[in-house]
């Protein structure tokens, strides 16, 4: 059955690559970017591939922009949008980890609610949040990220079980990326560098660090988004879709095993 489907942070990466694969199903598809530019962007190539999508610019953490989604009758929302902060947590400023909570999850969490609101009323709806896994065992020197996702997770579990009381045909799913290479991971890691070149416990070991980090990653991340855009379908598609969704599933597996043997 096709539906309607928002989108967020679809100006790039998972985002961008779930909103092309769900619109070339035949799905009706509000793809929705952080800022104009990218919304510009977005347009110019879905126009030069051929694929309908519906573009606007909504800034999760703007309360007018969340505003402007509550005339669409939503089947599926799917809250791709998501920031990366790294550094340790015996240095990093609180106003670093309060600003990425305020993205990957306040912001999420108001957005959802306006879309529940409609969901409720005409008793029928999905909602994904992509958190990571890195919400599910701890990431050190990534810890600012990987807590907005463990809350993240912790949230999406929790309002799944309070809409099946509800029994309002509303379905709740996590999306757990593993290492996917977007651009994203980079960003992330590289992000406490500057803070820490001024001062940090680790300066002494920052420039090691990096080449570790990067050379991890250029080894675990997955080279395509295909394997989440999949599993992001799938979750759109099923009628009573799963608790959690993970790509590529190896990583999945090991985070299992992590947490089995208490990590
Ligand atoms: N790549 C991975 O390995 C990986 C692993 C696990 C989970 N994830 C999650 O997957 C999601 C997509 O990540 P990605 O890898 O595709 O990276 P990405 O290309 O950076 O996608 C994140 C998107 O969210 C947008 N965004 C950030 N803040 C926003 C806001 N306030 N309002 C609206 N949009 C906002 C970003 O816009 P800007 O470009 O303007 O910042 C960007 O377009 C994120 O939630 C991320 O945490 C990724």
């Amino acid at each position: 059955m096709l539906k309607t489907i928002l989108i967020t942070g679809a100006g790039t990466g998972i985002g961008k690559d779930s909103a092309f694969a769900l619109a070339q199903r035949g799905h009706r598809v509000l793809a929705t970017t952080q800022t104009d530019a990218q919304a510009d962007a977005l347009t110019l190539e879905a126009s030069a591939k051929k694929i309908n999508l519906e573009i606007f610019k909504l800034d999760i953490s703007s309360e007018a922009d969340r505003q402007r989604i509550e005339p669409y009758a939503i089947d599926v929302l799917i809250n791709n949008a998501g920031m990366g902060e790294s550094g340790s947590l015996a240095e990093v400023d609180m106003q670093i980890v309060r600003k990425i909570f305020e993205v990957n999850l306040f912001s999420t969490l108001e957005l959802t609610q306006v879309a529940l609101k409609g969901m409720i009323e005409r008793q029928k709806g999905t909602v994904l949040f992509v958190s990571s896994i890195a919400g599910r065992i701890p990431m050190p020197f990534l810890m600012p990220y990987s807590m907005s996702k463990f809350a993240l997770s912790a949230a999406g579990a929790g309002l799944r079980a309070e809409m099946d009381q509800l029994k309002k045909n509303i379905h709740i799913a996590l999306i757990e990326p593993g290492a996917i290479h977007t651009g994203f991971n980079q960003a992330m890691t590289d992000s406490k560098y500057a803070w820490m070149a001024r001062s940090s416990y680790f300066s002494h070991q920052a420039e090691k660090m990096k080449k570790q980090e990067h050379a991890t990653f250029r080894f675990l991340e997955a080279k395509s988004t295909q394997g989440i855009v999949n599993q992001i379908v799938k979750a759109t598609e099923a009628t009573r879709p799963q608790l959690r969704y993970t790509s590529p599933w190896i990583q999945g597996f090991g985070v299992r095993l992590a947490r089995i043997f208490g990590v």
